[in-house]
């Protein structure tokens, strides 16, 4: 089939290239002829594991291509993804659509035949309502079908979450366009995907509610981990003991810092306002926010409580600044209030990160990039672990560390307390 990807950010770029991998003809348009030249040169706007080599094999073989014209692409598509950004209105909490019905109203100016106008953007229910009225003022409604579609990509795993979904979720008025998507996806079907037809509304709150529910799991076990702390259990046999319970889950169950990245804070904040809208009360979901943003302050203050109060002068070796590991992505990652904290404190703070160093700490006092686990651990007085990056997992503190007294604060609880502590250096972790 022959497909458009409006928006080559992480959506967009992911599912494009993926979906030329599995046979189909992709044009991925972009406004930003800097990124469309890279893209053709092979050069890759994100960090994702086994995203460059995707795109430079369809690229080469030409199912795969790159576009700032789309009026032409649309003309030569029969499917056209919208996955343009949604973020968070400034002063508000609902989330800025204007992108979406811009992407709307250009595909309406070159619908030459039939088309099916999917939005893999995260967008509030209804939003697929207006955007057919949108199209509808330039063209007949016989000649295209607007269709929600959203995406489960997590980001570090993307390409393995596109290949092999729980589930994929197709919501649409109409059977035609039904019948094409689940021909669009049965390559993923045939390997075990389970597909889901439901009406447009209905798919664009299932994304909604699924990342609000992952994030409330996470900020669950986050708050029981604070009562561990308390009682001087550990937070890791709690997940295993409920996690068994196969109405529960294990995943999702591992505490660490406050959940950040491009999608739980911001879907958390744009489903509240929805239901505002809807006189709907999600007294859960408001209170997972307020837990979330308070997480941070819990955090520095344990940092506080670990290094008894004097934190000024200390030096700090901050391992993994991003909101997780495997992506170069900041946003939203508690790092950005952590390193602040730190360096307001007057510690000397030591950053490394497997993808660099990062222009949101370059301003602050004494905080500077490291090149190297090694580099960053030199003097430090604690190694604070943020992330949890593989590289990160078997650092052997007694080659790197001449301190006798370092302090690990493991924040992702990926080592075994009894094994540092065997080296002679103090242990904190999270809920343990
Ligand atoms: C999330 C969803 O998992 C995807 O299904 C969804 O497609 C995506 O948002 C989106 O809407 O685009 P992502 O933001 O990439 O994916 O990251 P997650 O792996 O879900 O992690 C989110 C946050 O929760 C991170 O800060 C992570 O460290 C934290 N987390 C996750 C935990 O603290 N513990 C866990 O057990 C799992």
């Amino acid at each position: 089939m022959r497909l458009c990807m409006i928006g080559t950010g992480y959506v967009g770029l992911v599912s494009g290239v993926c979906f030329s991998d599995l046979g189909n003809e992709v044009i991925c348009v972009d406004k930003n002829i800097n990124k469309i030249n890279n893209l053709k040169k092979g050069i890759i706007p994100i960090y994702e594991p086994g995203l460059e080599e995707l795109v430079l094999k369809n690229y080469k073989n030409k199912r795969l291509n790159f576009s700032t014209n789309l009026k032409e692409s649309v003309k030569k598509s029969d499917i056209i993804f919208i996955c343009v950004g949604t973020p968070t209105k400034k002063n508000s909490n609902s989330a800025d659509l204007s992108q979406v019905y811009t992407a709307g109203k250009e595909i309406s100016k070159s619908i030459n035949k039939y088309k099916i106008i999917i939005n893999k953007s995260t967008v509030p229910v209804t939003t697929g309502d207006d955007l057919e009225k949108i199209i509808s003022k330039n063209v007949n409604k016989k000649y295209f079908s607007v269709v929600s579609n959203p995406e489960f990509l997590r980001e570090g795993e993307a390409i393995r979450d596109f290949v092999y979904p729980d589930r994929v979720i197709v919501g649409s008025n109409d059977s035609k366009s039904q019948r094409v998507l689940k021909s669009l996806y049965a390559p993923l079907i045939s390997k075990g995907a389970k597909y889901i037809s439901t009406n447009r509304r209905s798919a664009e709150l299932i994304k909604y509610a699924s990342n609000a529910f992952l994030a409330t799991k996470v900020t669950f076990i986050n708050e029981i981990a604070n009562l561990c702390e308390k009682i001087g259990i550990d937070v890791e046999d709690i997940s295993i003991g409920i996690g068994l319970d196969k109405r529960i889950g294990s995943r999702f169950l591992r505490a660490g810092p406050a959940y950040g990245g491009s999608c739980f804070p911001k879907d958390t904040k744009a489903i509240v306002s929805t239901a505002d809208k809807f006189k709907t009360n999600l007294s859960i979901i408001k209170s997972v926010i307020k837990s979330n943003n308070i997480r941070s302050d819990l955090l520095s203050k344990r940092v506080n409580f670990i290094l008894k109060n004097k934190i000024k002068n200390k030096i700090v070796s901050f391992l993994g600044v991003t909101f997780k590991a495997n992506t170069d992505d900041m946003r939203d990652s508690s790092s950005l209030k952590l390193i602040p904290f730190l360096s307001k404190k007057g510690a000397k703070i030591k950053y490394y990160d497997p993808t660099g160093s990062k222009k949101e700490f370059r301003k602050l006092k004494n905080v500077e990039f490291s090149s190297s686990i090694k580099e960053s651990l030199k003097g430090a007085d604690i190694a604070i672990v943020h992330t949890e990056w593989n590289d990160f997992k078997s650092i052997n503190f007694k080659k790197f560390s001449k301190n006798k007294k370092l302090i690990i604060y493991d924040m992702r609880n990926i080592y075994s307390p009894d094994k540092i502590k065997k080296h002679g250096f103090k242990y904190f972790g999270i809920g343990r």
